[in-house]
């Protein structure tokens, strides 16, 4: 049973996609094919479950089970009735349906949950003259359903919540990162575990505490265990606990993470959250403004994600920008780095020659991720090593 090998699809955010690739080459994955915000790859079960447990940049690991054309309303129920969901479902399980649509024909996502609800309900009412309730908040089975003009994609969700859900996060400050996108962004940064990572704007700490979870190797799902396959009736406790047992942590004692943050209240929640993740000791915390940040010795790297503007005007934030440029001209020499934001404005205003520009989503926001080197003597002789 466990050796059966079968399709799966991992999700992930929009400029994710390389890296998550090479997190499934690491795991074992079989016949991986990146696809638009998402990576196709084939495993046993025994892939399914560390796929969920440890990838850093995944939001769902799906098994696709059926894909259809269909025109119309009527064409979605049949296909839906058409597949046996009991040999998904029993009828003591409760299951919901996420639909997810991108189509001139079907535009409304609740609408078509509860038809294809119906079409499930229906099909167990005809052969058992009883149905499985529905569960919005903690169903055994969630059905995924992605529609994309007239073709359906439905899957297993074999993650429950999604996979930013770390468990580690309870302390929010006003706009936090998405941990995903967090953990996508430090390994596109190519950070060295060796050298200081500093974030001076942490917030709620998300790219500090991700830049730890990663140098120590401690996987995503560590705290949280909780997952959609293990309601299921083929979960295999024992093969979990091995994935589980084989996820061998670091025993690095000598990394050098800082985060700071002009507000107190987001340090102690960034505090908060390493302390959730069992990470607290490695980072160090500050509160102050970036302007009177002392940036620890060596060739470090900055990720900061500054305000975007929401509510800043915006000559107040060309400033802001512009001070952040200056700070890092003035103070990081040898350093490299990454500004993570939405206003490409503001971004103008940090006065220094972007080397890589990356484009990412921050939810609906279009992001440019900009890297600066700070070279050591003139620019022209490039001596960051
Ligand atoms: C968009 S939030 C960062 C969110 C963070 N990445 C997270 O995941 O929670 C921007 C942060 O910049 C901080 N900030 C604004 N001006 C600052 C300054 N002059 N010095 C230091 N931090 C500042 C704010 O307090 C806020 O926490």
């Amino acid at each position: 049973m466990t050796e059966k090998v079968f399709t799966m699809v991992a999700k992930t955010f929009y400029g994710l996609e390389d890296l998550l690739v090479s997190e499934l080459e690491g795991l074992g994955a079989l016949h991986i094919r990146k696809l638009n915000r998402a990576v196709q790859f084939s495993g046993n079960q025994k892939i399914l479950y560390s796929t969920n447990y440890m990838l850093r940049t995944a939001l769902k690991i799906l098994i696709p089970i059926a894909t259809s054309e269909i025109r119309d309303e009527k064409a979605l129920y049949e296909c839906i009735r058409g597949i046996p969901w009991y040999n998904y479902l029993a009828l003591k399980d409760t299951f919901a349906v996420e639909a997810v649509l991108r189509s001139d024909t079907f535009t409304h996502s609740r609408y078509v949950e509860q038809k294809i609800k119906d079409a499930v309900a229906d099909q167990f009412r005809d052969k058992y003259g009883r149905r499985p309730s529905v569960d919005l908040k903690d169903p055994v089975l969630r059905i995924h359903a992605n529609i994309v003009k007239n073709t359906l994609r439905l899957s297993l969700d074999s993650s429950g919540d999604a996979l930013f859900k770390r468990g580690y996060r309870t302390g929010q400050g006003a706009a936090p990162l998405n941990e995903v996108l967090a953990a996508g962004l430090v390994q596109l940064s190519g950070w060295k575990e060796s050298s200081p990572f500093v974030d001076f704007m942490c917030g709620s700490g998300t790219l500090p505490v991700e830049a730890a979870l990663l140098a120590l190797n401690i996987p995503p799902g560590g705290i949280r265990h909780d997952y959609g396959f293990r309601k299921w009736s083929d979960y295999n406790q024992e093969l979990y606990k091995e994935v589980v047992a084989e996820c061998v942590r670091k025993g690095r004692h000598n990394l050098r993470i800082y985060a700071s943050d002009i507000s107190q209240a987001a340090v102690h929640n960034a505090r908060k959250n390493a302390r959730q993740a069992g990470i607290e000791k490695y980072i160090g915390f500050s509160v102050s403004p970036f302007r009177d940040f002392n940036p620890p010795d060596g060739r470090g790297t900055v990720i900061i994600n500054p305000p975007y503007g929401e509510r800043m005007k915006q000559e107040n934030l060309n400033d802001l920008y512009e001070g952040i440029g200056d700070k890092l001209k003035k103070d990081f020499t040898g350093y490299q780095a990454w500004i993570f934001s939405s206003n490409r404005e503001a971004l103008k205003h940090v006065g220094l020659h972007p080397e890589r520009k990356l484009t990412l989503y921050n939810g609906p926001l279009e992001c440019r991720f900009h890297q600066y080197l700070l070279y050591e003597g003139s620019r022209k002789e490039r001596t960051i090593k």
